[in-house]
């Protein structure tokens, strides 16, 4: 039996005012997830816990008070929006309608120019896929198009689907692997 747990960052300045992608910090909300992440964590008494997060701030800050090992991996950042980094939907919307529309037509093979796909993205996780594969009580604190790529690739969801699963802020989400069997549970910390 395997249990890897999964966070996103906490609350970012950027998440604040809808803008997508940065290196933003965490907002007040999401330091305070940050501190709920990591009394949360270590009440499980964890054996050999391990924490691999991004290498973006808000990643490593939402982890930052947890005490255990950290590893902070390139694999694991955001999925990189190119020119359309630091627009907010709206502004995407106003500025390139037409990629809106191909992306909405199309969301898992959609590039944004100069930056990735979501496949692009579950092609550049393989390496974290394959170690986390092999490994228990790990918990991964990362981004949302991340995420719905992991959690997809363990839970089975259909590609298509992938881009479209709903992965909450401020939620711990613990996955327990026997097999082909796998259950889900989730927690959502009271902020
Ligand atoms: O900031 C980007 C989001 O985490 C990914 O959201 O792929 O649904 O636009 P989206």
């Amino acid at each position: 039996q395997q249990t890897l747990y999964f966070s996103r960052h906490g609350e970012s300045e950027f998440n604040v005012v809808g803008k997508i992608g940065g290196d933003a910090p965490l907002s007040p909300r999401g330091r305070l997830y940050s501190q709920c992440l990591a009394k949360h964590i270590h009440a499980l008494k964890i054996p050999s816990l391990q924490v691999w997060t991004s290498t973006l701030q808000r990643t490593r800050a939402t982890s930052a008070n947890i005490q255990a090992p950290q590893q902070h991996l390139h694999e694991l950042d955001e999925i990189f929006s190119g020119d359309c980094e630091g627009f907010t939907y709206e502004d995407l919307q106003e500025h390139f309608p037409k990629e809106l529309a191909l992306r909405d037509k199309e969301k898992l093979k959609y590039r944004y120019p100069r930056g990735e796909s979501y496949i692009d993205v579950t092609q550049r996780l393989t390496p974290v896929l394959t170690q986390l594969e092999c490994e228990t009580n790990v918990l991964t604190v990362s981004h949302q198009a991340v995420l719905r790529c992991i959690l997809g690739y363990f839970l089975e969801t259909p590609p298509d689907e992938i881009p479209y699963v709903h992965v909450p802020l401020h939620t711990i989400i613990k996955i327990t692997l026997q097999g082909f069997n796998y259950n889900m549970e989730t927690v959502k910390m009271p902020i």
